[in-house]
């Protein structure tokens, strides 16, 4: 079992402290068990806890978690943490806990019962305490490992029979399916739940994932969710309880006429799952500003309402080719991580994974939407961490007030914001926790915040400014598009541009991508979001005075001292 690791002992407590800190963006300081406030997940103090999380597979045919014939289990779950993750959707399945055969047998045995033999020994040599326990007792060294790693832990029954999920004929997808006994379903939840009861790190339980298959349907989906969340709110009251949708998780829109009868509050989450191959290759093949217009709204309206109804979303799984290689996949990711950061939703990447020991009957098969290599050694592509690094922290949220509302101009497909790196530079991409932030104005202005100064539009393929004349049309923004993600506006010489980044990550002014090209075309570099911040950067304000009126062209100078701007604008 793990330790109470978020005792409230002074001592502790000031050594979290510490921590936070050394590594202000990563949440370390949790009240925990963790509830709900409206759509926000809330620790004690009723603070937002932003779950950030990624999966870590534990319901293959050995049923114990990847990687541990590769690295010792402690290394893992520091890198997890180091990584800024705070969270761990640990899967697992109900045959874990309710077969005896399988159950009792130990690491090693379940190895030999596959024929693994190299894995055995690869776990004798980085996990040794590990190789003779118990399955169960192994999948608790895990949590606990995590846990003393200040890791999260959300336990997702994944499926019943220990196996690769999912398709919809694996006789496992649904409540009375081959493998798939209500029954034995609740009593697995049960015994899980009550064996993490007291396990401060275990904050949710996700009751099933990817429903899917023949049998699916609405009736039986509250019919059965609703016993098996009661259940397991009665075992265990400290955990989330987190509801999976139907059709892989994708929908919940029957939700928007019936809600979840439940005798308990404070304690429902949903789940959603999106990825690029949802829908299919039209990333890849068709107007890629139309698809994520389309499959935006398509998540609006099959999940994302839940937010404004006034329940937590988790998107509990997505994932990418971390090569890069795959186009369908990176404008896929550039959408989602737009709305993810719109939205400040909670999330759980899939997957850490480098590899696994056994899957769909593959030894050893390598994982290349994994976060960790074949070797577990070390990352596959530390840009991609980049990519999700600002959606590790709340943007907002119950209690995270620490400045006043503001957007921030992020850029998905780098992962960073908009912001001006030094004083004399132009603007470019850096960190989001450096941003000072943007006013947009109801004159669609995006004014720096705490200055008079705005952003304006140059010469075509020239740098974006920061300038004073704020009323013209060359500082007017607009989100056009069907992604609504172009920040489109006009140059001095009445031209219409969009915001791009060169090479260099300087924001420029170019032609507008993808809105009169051919299908192919790629819009991604100028993708951008304004999201609703209010996260204060963590450094000193830069002055941008003096800087500005440098900037100043002859023209504008001109017009200043004219004092024409205002019949320009
Ligand atoms: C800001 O974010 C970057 C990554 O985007 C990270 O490396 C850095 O540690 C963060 N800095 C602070 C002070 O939070
Ligand atoms: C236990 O698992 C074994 C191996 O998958 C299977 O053959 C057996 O039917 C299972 N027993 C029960 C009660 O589910
Ligand atoms: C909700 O109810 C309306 C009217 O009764 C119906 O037209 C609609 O299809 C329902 N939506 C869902 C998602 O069940
Ligand atoms: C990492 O990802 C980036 C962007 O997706 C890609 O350009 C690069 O080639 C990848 N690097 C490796 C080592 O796969
Ligand atoms: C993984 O380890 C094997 C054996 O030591 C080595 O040959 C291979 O290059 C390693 N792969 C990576 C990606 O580090
Ligand atoms: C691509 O979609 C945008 C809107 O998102 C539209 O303005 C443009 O005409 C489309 N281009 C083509 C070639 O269909």
């Amino acid at each position: 079992m793990g330790k109470p690791l978020f005792s409230s002992s002074r001592m502790i407590l000031s050594l979290f402290l510490l921590f936070t800190t050394l590594l202000p963006q990563i949440q370390y300081v949790k009240a925990l068990p963790l509830s709900t406030n409206s759509r926000w997940i809330v620790d004690q103090n009723g603070k937002r806890v932003k779950l950030a999380c990624v999966n870590w597979v534990a319901h293959l045919e050995v049923m114990v978690a990847e990687g541990l014939s590769k690295q010792p289990v402690d290394v893992i779950s520091r890198r997890i943490a180091s990584m800024g993750f705070n969270c761990v959707r640990l899967t697992w399945p109900i045959y874990l806990v309710t077969n005896d055969t399988l159950g009792s047998l130990t690491v090693r045995q379940s190895f030999q019962s596959l024929g693994l033999v190299e894995s055995i020994a690869g776990i004798q040599a980085n996990n040794p305490s590990i190789v003779d326990l118990p399955l169960i007792k192994a999948f608790q060294a895990v949590v606990s490992s995590l846990g003393n790693n200040k890791v999260m832990v959300i336990l997702d029954n994944h499926v019943s029979r220990p196996t690769w999920c999912c398709n919809n004929y694996d006789g496992d997808g649904f409540f009375g399916d081959r493998y798939f006994d209500p029954d034995q379903w609740i009593t697995g939840l049960t015994r899980m739940v009550t064996m993490f009861n007291g396990v401060t790190n275990v904050v949710g339980m996700s009751l099933r994932n990817e429903l899917r298959g023949r049998k699916q349907n609405v009736n039986d989906w509250y019919k059965y969710m609703q016993k098996g969340a009661e259940a397991v709110h009665s075992a265990n009251p400290n955990v989330l309880v987190i509801l999976s949708g139907l059709n892989y998780d994708t929908d919940l829109s029957f939700l928007r006429n019936r809600s979840v009868s439940l005798t308990f509050t404070g304690k429902l989450v949903f789940e959603v799952h999106w990825y690029s191959f949802t829908d299919g290759e039209a990333w890849q093949n068709e107007n890629a500003s139309q698809v994520c217009g389309r499959v935006a709204n398509n998540l609006m309206r099959s999940s994302g309402f839940l937010l404004g109804q006034g329940y937590p979303l988790i998107l509990s799984e997505f994932g990418a080719d971390q090569r890069g290689t795959n186009v369908n996949n990176n404008r896929y990711l550039g959408c989602l991580l737009a709305v993810a950061a719109e939205l400040d939703l909670d999330w759980a990447y899939w997957t850490v994974v480098g590899s696994y020991y056994l899957r769909e009957g593959v030894i050893g098969r390598n994982e290349y939407y994994g976060l960790l290599n074949e070797n577990w050694s070390d990352l596959r592509n530390s840009s991609f961490l980049q990519q999700i690094s600002a959606l590790q922290s709340p943007f907002r949220g119950p209690g995270i007030s620490e400045t006043s509302a503001h957007k921030v101009i992020f850029h998905p497909s780098s992962g960073l914001c908009i912001l001006r790196k030094s004083m004399r530079g132009p603007l470019s991409l850096g960190p989001c926790n450096k941003s000072e932030g943007w006013n947009y104005t109801p004159q669609k202005t995006l004014l720096q915040k705490g200055t008079y100064f705005c952003l304006q539009a140059n010469k075509l393929g020239m740098p974006a400014k920061l300038g004073s004349f704020c009323s013209r049309s060359d500082s007017k923004w607009e989100t056009i598009s069907d992604s609504k993600m172009h920040l489109s506006s006009t140059t001095p010489d009445w031209r219409g541009v969009c915001l791009d980044v060169d090479s260099r990550n300087t924001i420029v002014t170019n032609t507008c991508k993808c809105l009169f090209e051919d299908n192919k075309c790629d819009p991604e570099s100028q993708w951008f979001k304004l999201v609703d911040s209010v996260r204060s950067p963590t450094t000193t304000k830069p002055s941008f005075q003096i800087d500005s009126i440098l900037d100043l062209s002859a023209n504008e100078l001109f017009r200043k001292i004219l004092n024409l701007d205002s019949f320009v604008g």
